[in-house]
Order: structure tokens, then sequence, then C-alpha cells
């Protein structure tokens, strides 16, 4: 897996390049290839297609996050470089959590609400001493990224047969992709090469708990 990590902060060697470094030494441990890239609003961010995944990382300065970060995604090319991608974005600010994440996340995610997001947090600006926040970070980025290669090889290797598909297609059609979801992660997990309305049901019933 290949991440790149693309950051901006006004600060040589603060509190953003040092959570970075953090994340990017976990990332490569778990055997990931990492590179990062400090952002500079109207720079080629073609770069970052060849890239599985892109974490989106800056401090927050006077309510806006860091702003050669948010103008190379409004002003520059990189919004559309990052069509299709995995995404992962953390903020560091001094703002508590609960604060930050309805002020402050939305200012990246508005413009990424095509993009799967794998994992987003608020990293305070001393959380270098608790190591548990970044680790939580990429435990949940790592998570969700190998849920979608699962749910690739899933859609792809399974078939659905009529009456399932019939089935699926008669539910609300903001349910159906997260139901097709389960059905296709659970015919995986048990080894089912077709989903029938038995292993619909199953699915479901396991969904339910
Ligand atoms: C000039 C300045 C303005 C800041 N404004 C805010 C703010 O509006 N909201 C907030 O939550 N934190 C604010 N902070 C805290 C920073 O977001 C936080 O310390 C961050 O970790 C700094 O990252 P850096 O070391 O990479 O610059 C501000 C910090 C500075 C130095």
């Amino acid at each position: 897996m290949k991440a790149v990590i693309l950051y901006d902060s006004k600060t040589a060697g603060g509190s953003t390049e040092a959570i970075i470094d953090a994340i990017g030494q976990q990332l490569a441990e778990s055997g990931a290839y990492v590179e990062k890239a400090k952002c500079k609003a109207m720079a080629d961010y073609s770069f970052v297609r060849e890239f599985d995944i892109v974490i989106l990382g800056a401090p927050v300065y006077y309510f806006l996050v860091s702003s050669q970060l948010l103008a190379a995604l409004i002003q520059g090319n990189l919004k559309k470089n990052l069509k299709r991608k995995k995404i992962a974005l953390f903020l560091t600010c001094g703002s508590p959590d609960t604060l930050a994440s309805v002020i402050y996340l939305p200012q990246l995610k508005i413009h990424l609400i095509r993009n799967r997001i794998l994992a987003e947090k608020i990293i305070p600006p001393g959380a270098l001493s608790d190591t548990e926040t970044i680790e939580e970070f990429v435990d949940d980025l790592l998570y969700e990224y190998e849920k979608t290669l699962k749910e690739g090889r899933a859609s792809h290797t399974i078939e659905w047969s009529d009456d399932a598909l019939g089935l699926l297609h008669s539910i609300p059609s903001f349910m159906q992709g997260k139901i097709k979801t389960v059905a296709e992660e659970y015919a995986a997990e048990t080894g089912c090469r077709e989903i029938t309305v038995a292993v619909l049901m199953a699915a479901k019933d396991e969904m339910q708990g």
C-alpha cells in the first residue's frame, strides 16, 4: 500500500510535522510505503494519483485550516487529482475534539464529499506524548483500507441470483448500497460464490446481531 501525507504548517519542526512523522513511522512499520509533501496552493498534484491513500493533515490558525492546504483544494488542482482516492484526514488544534469536529473538519470535508474517508481525527498538539491517539488513527485507517480491498474483491467474484437481486432492488434505494456491501462481505467471509435470498437473509440477520 502506498500512502502520501499532504500537509501544511507555518511552523518548521512544529506539532504538525511531528504528528506526520509519527503517522508515517507507524504506517511504514505496518509495511506501507509512505511519502510526505508540504502543500503549496498552486502546485501540480497529479503525482497523488499513483498513491492508494492520501492523508491530508494541517493545523488550525485563527479558526481556519492552514491556508496552503485549503487553497490547494479550492484554487489548485488537488481536488481534481483526489477523484476516487481513499482519504484520511487529521487536524491539529487547541480546541476540544467536539468543537473542532464541527467547526474545522468540515472545512476540508466539504471538498471531499465524493471520496471514501477511511479515518478522520483531531489530534491535539501534545498528542505525541500520548501515542494512543496516533495509533488509533493509523489503526482505523488500515482497518478501513483493508475493508475497501475486501469489498473490491467481493464485488468482482461474487454473483447475485435473480431472486436475491430482485429482493435487493425492492428495498429503499438509500439502503441498497449498505445492504449490498454487507451481503458481499458476508458471502466473501463465508465462502459463498453466489448471493441467494438465503445468503442475503443470513447477512441481514448477522448485521442486526
Ligand atoms: C497563531 C496561532 C493561531 C491559532 N489559532 C487556533 C484556532 O483558531 N483554533 C484552534 O483550535 N487552535 C488554534 N491554534 C493552535 C494550533 O492549531 C495548534 O497549536 C497546532 O498544533 C499548531 O501546529 P504547528 O505547530 O504545526 O504550527 C493556533 C495557534 C497559533 C500559533
